[in-house]
């Protein structure tokens, strides 16, 4: 793996311009804010990340790096000591069910449940063929629009069984 170090110098726009359209990083950035982006309060910051988007990418431990003005390497070195974090994981695809009280009580168990059988893994698991990912998240920001699904990145609003099966299917049926 690359460390975090090497990629930041030309990836760090890229990354601020993508977080300025998702809501999510907002919310992450209101919470440092609410710590007056203290350093100490990296693990706090990194959990709240972790319950946005479900598992702790790269570009997220840049943004936060970013943030806290702390060097990469520390916020990446914190994220991988402590069993609690989750890092990218190594599905070519990645589904995060919400399963915050607002997604939760609109179905979210009968989603994550459904796309549990199909895939044959559980939340936290990758597929043996390593093309899909399913994880949860705590609450995404989305609630207005819950129960949502975040396909490969993407919030995607009020989702039932049967769509989220459709959005998967073809992750799953690679072969075909
Ligand atoms: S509970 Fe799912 S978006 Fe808030």
């Amino acid at each position: 793996m690359a460390t975090l170090a090497t990629k930041k110098p030309n990836r760090l726009p890229g990354i601020l311009e993508h977080a300025s359209g998702d809501k999510r990083f907002k919310i992450l950035e209101a919470h440092m804010k609410k710590h007056q982006f203290n350093q100490n309060a990296l693990i706090e910051v990194l959990h709240k990340a972790q319950e946005l988007f479900g598992y702790l990418e790269d570009d997220l431990l840049l943004f936060i790096a970013y943030k806290l003005k702390l060097p990469a390497s520390r916020v990446y070195g914190v994220a991988t000591f402590y069993h609690f974090f989750t890092l990218k994981p190594k599905g070519r695809h990645t589904c995060v069910v919400c399963m915050g009280t607002a997604c939760y009580v609109k179905g979210a168990d009968k989603l994550l449940a459904a796309v549990e059988k199909k895939a044959g893994i559980k939340a936290g698991e990758t597929t043996p063929d390593s093309e899909l990912s399913l994880l949860t998240a705590r609450c995404i920001g989305a609630c207005g629009i819950a129960p949502a699904v975040v396909y490969d990145g993407t919030v995607t609003p009020r989702q039932s069984p049967e769509s989220l099966l459709t959005h998967v299917k073809g992750w799953l049926d690679h072969d075909h």
